[in-house]
């Protein structure tokens, strides 16, 4: 069984079944609807996925690799500016299109538009292209879209997702309306909104991305701590 956990805007806690534990997108110290904060990481942490640079999404990453050494995984301009700037030793570079085999199983790189600054100390001079994570474990995959608009890629996603986690917040991605077309496209199984009500300008109610999504797949809406268990 491999368990996904709900940590607020675009941060998820991922147990695997051979008790290996990620987090992607880390923004937990300055999250305000965030459930935990980074201790709750620091006993185990293994791997650590970002979607792209901004604040929000880098979060606590630094820290939080220095406090476990668990290995980054994210793309190679976010990985070098790490190893770089950030004093990280242990990190994966991957880039769009691309999948590798990991301990806890196979990580994709998805393309997902969106603005490409890296925030933080020393980042001036550096910038990459914002991606979502296609996680296979445990014999399921997650669709994790990262910040994304919509786009019509997500139609290559079909019949290769079990459950798909997307942006719906609007303003900075997709809001419901253009998430549920995403849903529709991808055809997961299991639908579940993200990076929405941390702040008013992302306020937006699950009910109209339930609505949008329609009969395309099962939505669940999980608040801060809830656990999706697959
Ligand atoms: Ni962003």
């Amino acid at each position: 069984m491999v368990q996904w956990i709900f940590h607020g805007q675009c941060c998820w806690e991922v147990i695997t079944d051979n008790e290996m534990r990620l987090i992607i997108d880390p923004f937990l110290t300055d999250n305000p609807i965030a459930d935990v904060g980074p201790d709750h990481f620091e006993d185990k942490l293994d791997y650590l996925l970002l979607t792209h640079g901004h604040s929000d999404h880098i979060g606590d990453a630094w820290d939080l690799i220095r406090a476990t050494g668990a290995t980054l995984i994210s793309t190679y301009e976010i990985v070098r500016y790490a190893q770089e700037r950030q004093q990280v030793q242990n990190a994966h570079p991957m880039h769009i299109g691309g999948g590798f085999d990991f301990p806890f199983g196979r990580v994709k790189l998805t393309s997902a538009p969106h603005g490409g600054k890296i925030d933080g100390e020393g980042a001036e001079g550096y910038t990459t292209v914002p991606v979502g994570f296609l996680v296979t474990s445990g014999g399921q995959t997650v669709y994790h879209a990262g910040d994304t608009g919509l786009t019509k890629d997500m139609e290559l996603l079909r019949g290769q997702v079990d459950v798909a986690i997307v942006p719906i917040g609007d303003n900075f991605t997709m809001g419901p309306e253009d998430a549920g077309r995403a849903i529709q496209m991808i055809e997961p199984s299991i639908a579940i909104p993200m990076h929405y009500k941390t702040w008013e300008m992302i306020d937006v109610d699950p009910a109209r991305f339930i609505k949008a999504v329609g009969d395309a797949a099962e939505v669940r809406v999980l608040e801060p701590g809830d656990v999706l268990e697959l």
